[in-house]
């Protein structure tokens, strides 16, 4: 079966044809990033107008390059929820249109969901079960994958994502949107022990998140050696925020898999292409559990995801009606059509 996948829930317009959930024929991304970063974040009525202009451009392009045309394709899967309202409503308009010319059904699928399923793309052999780390810009999870349509939240940040708790510390030191990734790459030349942060826990709810206090730690850092005139040295900043910020999201994770009982862990999202994240898993997790990570290329927003996790919702029957709408808000384990 293939699926056309379109994704417009941020600042990505993306599209891609996908086989049976797991072999991508075509993946195309129009960045709208290098504009956004003019603002130091994503403004939202400037990513829904990119979207208009380039999502007829990516879709024919997600066709052809997967050497199809419209009659080869099956399905059209759209992202729904969550995202930046506006843009989500083009992609949700425009696939609402191609399905209703081509008579083909539409399918809704859920962002963070897709996000997981980028790693049905990465290990063919990953089946649900499996405990994940979902880490995005606009989200940090736990999540209990028990199928690939049915998913528990075990834990969530009670404040920033993961990803914004990167990008505005990067911000405070100057270092341009999306500031996660340029923190992550000078990090690496830093001290990670230069500077002590905090460790913060929430108390009574052990694989819930906070990084609030954590940002305000380094931006006070940061604010008190520029009162002084004093040299930021940004590696050792970047070595010691990073350290903390992965330190949290691992205990946190394999504390759950510990005490749930799972094997099989696997991490999603934009986050999960930190390299010291990656490398702390590596090495946390060896001789003790599997660990599946997507590979870096398909971490960010992407259409192939969605055509991963559109062909599972398809199997499961979740067939958008008419009246599909977008929604900026929705939990992974909830249905909002
Ligand atoms: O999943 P994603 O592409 O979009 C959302 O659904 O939010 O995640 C984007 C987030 C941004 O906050 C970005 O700074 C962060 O992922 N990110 C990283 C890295 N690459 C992307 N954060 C830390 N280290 C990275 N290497
Ligand atoms: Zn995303």
């Amino acid at each position: 079966m293939k699926i056309l996948a379109i994704e417009s829930s941020c600042d990505e317009t993306a599209a891609a044809v996908v086989e049976d959930g797991r072999t991508v024929l075509s993946n195309i991304v129009a960045s709208q990033v290098e504009e956004h970063k003019l603002y130091g974040g994503v403004v939202p009525e400037i990513a829904s107008r990119r979207h208009a202009e380039a999502i007829v451009g990516v879709v024919d392009e997600a066709i052809k390059a997967a050497d199809c045309t419209l009659d080869d394709i099956d399905a059209i899967a759209v992202t729904y929820a969550p995202g930046l309202i506006g843009a989500l409503l083009v992609g949700v308009n425009f696939a609402k249109g191609l399905s209703l010319a081509t008579g083909k059904p539409l399918i809704p699928t859920h962002h963070l969901r897709s996000h997981i399923a980028a790693n049905y793309i990465s290990h063919k052999e990953l089946k649900p079960p499996f405990l994940c780390l979902v880490v995005s810009g606009g989200h940090s999870h736990i999540v209990e994958v028990l199928s690939y349509t049915d998913m528990r939240v075990i834990g969530r940040t009670r404040d920033d994502a993961a990803g914004e708790a990167f990008d505005k510390a990067a911000r405070a030191m100057g270092i341009p949107y999306p500031g996660g990734v340029e923190l992550d790459k000078i990090a690496e030349n830093g001290d990670d022990a230069a500077f002590p942060m905090p460790h913060p826990h929430v108390d009574g709810s052990p694989y819930d998140f906070s990084f609030s206090g954590l940002k305000t730690a380094v931006i006070n850092l940061i604010h008190n050696k520029q009162q002084k005139g004093e040299e930021i040295p940004v590696a050792d900043v970047c070595a010691s925020y990073r350290k903390a910020v992965v330190g949290c999201l691992t205990d946190n994770f394999l504390k759950a898999a510990e005490d749930l009982g799972y094997t099989t862990l696997v991490t999603a999202g934009g986050v999960s292409a930190n390299s010291l994240l990656r490398r702390e898993l590596e090495r946390l997790c060896k001789g003790k559990y599997s660990l599946y990570m997507p590979e870096k290329s398909l971490c960010g927003d992407n259409g192939a995801m969605v055509g991963s996790q559109s062909y599972y919702e398809y199997l499961d029957g979740n067939i958008a009606k008419s009246d599909l709408n977008a929604v900026a808000t929705l939990p992974i384990d909830k249905r909002g059509f």
